[in-house]
């Protein structure tokens, strides 16, 4: 097998080339689609381009909106970037839902990032432990010119900790550090600082007269900081009198809510329904943060692990019914950022932070949220009353129907005449073709009558 080499070097069109010759079963036409997916101002496509490495082309994803999202009092049309049909539709349905019911309250709980050096160590903790006031001063000063910026901000270093872990590996240690980052979601900040403390932890033992010669030496296995921030918190809830609750005809408000909290009980005890639910959460916030050029990787991982923070994976909403009102919220730990990263390089980006008012990086936090609760809301409203299926296979008949290749004409009448009954791939597929048999018929019956 042969090995390709010097690859990132050639230009985009010379990698378009070399990968549809050497994948494709048709490369011209793999060479003419690749290219096709470019934007038409090429200014536009180089800032593209420069995002990665070996940028080929874009892969267009839907940007969409939702209407009606009332947060704090102010009414935000909410930009998603979302691939899965149904998302959209789910979240303006409960933001208009919510509206006409107070609408969402949201709160930034906390906004603490952290990060650590990790270092081995064969000396004793007490005498490290006895040096961190000298350390700590070190390393703030050392530090000084990578933070004045921020410190000009309001953020910065808010605290340096000795952790010790001999139970993971013989002498292991934990700088532990506490950053503000005020709107930045400030991942470089945190690094190169934690980098600078790396290589000033390691000067100062190893200058260090006072310790044991075998002492004097330490290992910094990694710098980095961690994307598990449960300290950068936000609060989302919406809640009404359960008699405003329900609106469907086939349910109470009372059967509505007994079922609500059911849902909300088992996903709070059982993974398997945890993740799930947890996954319809995320459908909601990965398409904001996405949207809104933040780093939904992060953002994911992050709050998996903050649903799985007592040992058990749990449902991140909670919900309560409490002398006749309903209360239904989700605390979420949100790292986003408003400045910096794609926010400023990335048109649609900056055009979402536009649509939303250019909010701070804590009133991101709070859209998202909300979002978020109102997508879980939404899932959670139909499961427990008419089923996902009824809308999801609603805009999922688009997608067929555009797979089947549909002229506007077969999809309005194959819409009408599923809106009552299931829809499947098969189905639809069947009706077409008898559509489309009884279209021929009647363009040679008009033939043969003219
Ligand atoms: C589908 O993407 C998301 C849901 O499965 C979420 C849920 O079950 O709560 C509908």
């Amino acid at each position: 097998m042969k090995k390709t080499t010097g690859f990132s070097r050639l230009t985009r069109d010379e990698k378009i080339n070399f990968i549809a010759h050497q994948h494709f079963s048709q490369p011209e036409e793999a060479r003419r689609l690749l290219q096709s997916y470019q934007h038409t101002d090429p200014e536009v496509q180089r800032r593209h381009d420069e995002f990665i490495e070996n940028s080929l082309t874009n892969f267009f994803m839907p940007y969409g909106v939702a209407p009606n999202f009332l947060i704090n009092g102010t009414n935000y049309t909410v930009p998603m970037v979302i691939e899965e049909s149904s998302v959209v539709a789910a979240a303006a349905k409960s933001a208009s839902f919510w509206f006409d019911r107070g609408g969402f309250q949201a709160q930034v709980l906390s906004t603490r990032k952290l990060g650590h050096v990790h270092f081995l160590w064969n000396g004793n903790e007490a005498d490290l432990r006895a040096r961190m006031p000298d350390i700590d001063l070190r390393l703030r000063v050392a530090s000084e010119s990578l933070g004045a910026q921020m410190r000009s901000r309001g953020g910065g270093i808010t605290q340096l900790e000795l952790v010790a872990k001999p139970e993971i590996e013989r002498g292991y240690y934990q700088l532990k550090a506490t950053f503000e980052t005020c709107d930045a979601m400030g991942a470089n900040f945190i690094n190169s600082h934690l980098e600078c403390f790396a290589r000033e932890l390691r000067g100062f033992i190893e200058s260090d007269h006072t310790l044991p010669d075998a002492h004097r030496s330490l290992t910094v296995v990694m710098s980095i900081l961690s994307n598990y921030t449960p300290e950068c918190l936000v609060r989302a809830e919406v809640a009404c009198p359960i008699d405003a609750l329900a609106d469907g005809d086939d349910y109470t408000n009372e059967q509505f809510v007994e079922k609500f909290l059911q849902a909300l009980h088992i996903a709070r005890e059982e993974p398997y329904r945890a993740v799930t639910h947890n996954k319809g959460i995320m459908n909601g916030i990965d398409a904001v943060v996405l949207a809104t050029g933040n780093d939904f990787r992060a953002v994911e991982a992050c709050a998996h692990a903050y649903a799985a923070r007592d040992g058990q994976y749990r449902s991140l909403t909670q919900a309560e019914a409490v002398d006749g009102q309903f209360r239904f919220w989700l605390d979420i730990p949100l790292a986003l950022g408003t400045v910096g990263g794609l926010t400023s390089l990335h048109p649609l980006v900056r055009a979402s932070l536009d649509m939303l008012n250019n909010p701070n990086a804590g009133r991101l936090m709070e859209i998202v949220a909300c979002v978020g609760l109102a997508q879980n809301f939404s899932a959670v409203k139909s499961l427990v009353t008419t089923g996902i299926q009824k809308g999801h296979m609603k805009m999922h008949l688009l997608n067929i129907l555009n797979q089947l290749g549909a002229t506007e004409m077969e999809k309005e009448r194959t819409k009408t005449y599923f809106s009552d009954k299931a829809i499947s791939f098969q189905a639809v597929g069947e009706y077409l073709k008898k559509l489309r048999g009884q279209t021929a018929v009647q363009v040679l019956h008009h033939i043969h009558a003219n």
